[in-house]
């Protein structure tokens, strides 16, 4: 009955392997976001005995497959790793290499994610960026607003630890903006520090006064986070085989399933998609129980 699935009329022609795969695939019980950690490019490249940028580039063919095939497969999300906070200390070549090729990437791309119904975003502190990269991803997520399908997210420059403490930020100068314009008193000094920038002139001289404490929850958090209106992710996926979870989403794959494969994101293609996916569904998800509950309200 494959050729008769709504999903996979929109695959396109598949391969005997993927063919196989689809077969064993339960589409009622897909992963409703997907994270990536794309590893193994250098390695890849070496292997070749090319440049490591070599390995980016050939990467981009699996991202583009990834993307397609999620979004046909109508995945509400994907969040690729693109480049880290700590990335920042490859060499100047390969940062630039990499942020010229993520620029082209967008450009000739663009009509199939218009095609697909993807909207796009980007996770990440972007003020730190090349003024030439903020602006086309801002004309990228831009041009796709008005779509409805899969959210595509890019993380670029992005930390798990910065998204938190940036979230943390958000919240305080939230709160502290509230207290100034209700014209109680607050320490400019924690004004200034929770802006992240001094400020002109103090608010208020006066010692704070007492007011209830209000913690913050779990929810004020996630809300405040670069992901704030994305599930969770349910299934991570790293290529080339390292067990490290690398400063990504942190927060957020509290409780996801991660697969680990040996396969270099160059050869990520879309049977080892498949396999992933087959992979996420024999885990019995728990949250915590004893038995596979559906999620609660702290676990998505
Ligand atoms: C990790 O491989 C990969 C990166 C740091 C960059 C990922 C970028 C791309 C796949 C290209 C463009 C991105 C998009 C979203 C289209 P590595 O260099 O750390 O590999 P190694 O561990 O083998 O050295």
């Amino acid at each position: 009955m494959l050729h008769r699935h709504p999903h996979l009329e929109t695959l396109g022609p598949v391969t005997p392997e993927e063919a196989r795969l689809l077969e064993k695939l339960d589409f009622s019980r897909l992963p409703r976001h997907i994270a990536v950690i794309m590893d193994g490019n250098g390695r890849w490249a070496q292997k070749r005995h090319l440049p490591r940028v070599a390995g980016h580039r050939a990467g981009t063919n699996s991202a583009r497959t990834t993307i397609e095939t999620c979004a046909r497969l109508r995945i509400e999300a994907l969040t690729l790793y693109a480049f880290s906070v700590e990335n920042w200390r490859r060499p100047k070549a390969e940062i630039e290499f990499l942020m010229q090729l993520l620029r082209e990437y967008i450009r000739k791309e663009m009509p199939l994610l218009q095609r697909n119904n993807i909207r796009m975003r980007f996770l990440g502190r972007s003020d730190d960026l090349p003024e030439a990269v903020q602006r086309d991803t801002r004309e990228a997520t831009e041009a796709l607003a008005k779509n409805t399908g899969m959210v595509l997210s890019i993380a670029l420059n992005y930390g798990g630890r910065a998204e938190i403490v940036d979230a943390m930020n958000a919240i305080l100068r939230e709160r502290n903006g509230h207290l100034v314009a209700q014209g109680e008193s607050a320490s400019p000094a924690a004004l200034s520090s929770c802006s992240g920038r001094p400020l002109d002139r103090p608010v208020c001289e006066a010692a704070p006064a007492p007011r209830p404490f209000s913690p913050i929850t779990e929810e004020d958090l996630a809300r405040h986070l670069y992901t704030a209106d994305l599930p969770d992710p349910d299934l991570l996926i790293r290529t080339s085989g390292e067990m490290r979870v690398s400063n990504f989403l942190l927060w957020q794959i509290a409780y996801a399933e991660i697969f680990v494969t040996e396969t270099l994101w160059p050869d990520f293609n879309r049977a080892r998609l498949l396999e992933a996916l087959l992979d996420f569904q024999k885990r019995e998800r728990r949250y915590g129980a004893i038995h596979a509950a559906p999620p609660t309200r702290v676990a998505r």
